[in-house]
């Protein structure tokens, strides 16, 4: 069975909620899979390598991700090498529809991408990861649905090769 981790920070709650319905969808799926969701600071940095994907939410905080997930990311300096292979993702709120949530999106799979990390566009739906301006309504919460389904299909295709 392979593990996927979301983890995220959330100060109204509108990443939260992002959070909770990607992890409905990854619950969802027919994968062999199981999801931890955890808030960032209920998150051991320990744990990481244990995981076969990891994904990352925050809110979009001027055009980048909150300071919470990016002590976080600094933090897993920790185990550099260690999550080599693993599959990544990231989500993001804001309030603007263009006030830097996709900038948030790629400055985290940044950080993935070099942990060695395997991080994939989506040809549907939002196609860096799952964003919502405000509050997420019933299209926002969709996408990030189908989007917990489709990692954890990918999740456990990838988890499934010997390298
Ligand atoms: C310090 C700070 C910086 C922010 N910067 C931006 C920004 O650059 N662009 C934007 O659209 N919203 C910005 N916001 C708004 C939040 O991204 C937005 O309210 C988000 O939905 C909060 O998510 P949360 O409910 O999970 O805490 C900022 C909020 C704060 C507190």
């Amino acid at each position: 069975m392979s593990k996927i981790l979301i983890c995220y920070y959330s100060k109204s709650g509108n990443t939260e909620k992002m959070a909770k319905e990607i992890s409905r969808g990854v619950e969802e799926s027919d994968a062999d899979v199981e999801v931890d969701l955890k808030e960032v600071d209920e998150t051991q940095i320990e744990s990481l390598p244990k995981y076969d994907c990891i994904i990352l939410g925050s809110p979009t905080y001027y055009g980048l991700p909150c300071g919470d997930i990016k002590k976080f990311l600094d933090e897993s300096i920790k185990h550099h090498g260690d999550l080599e292979g693993l599959v990544g993702g990231a989500f993001t709120s804001s309030a603007n529809t263009a006030g830097g949530n996709e900038t948030t999106i790629v400055a985290l799979l940044e950080s993935l991408i070099i942990h060695g990390m395997i991080v994939k566009g989506m040809p549907k739906g939002d196609h860096y990861g799952p964003v919502a301006v405000g509050e997420p309504g019933e299209k926002e919460l969709k996408h990030c649905s189908y989007y917990g389904k489709w990692m954890a299909e990918f999740t456990e295709k990838i988890a499934s090769l010997e390298v």
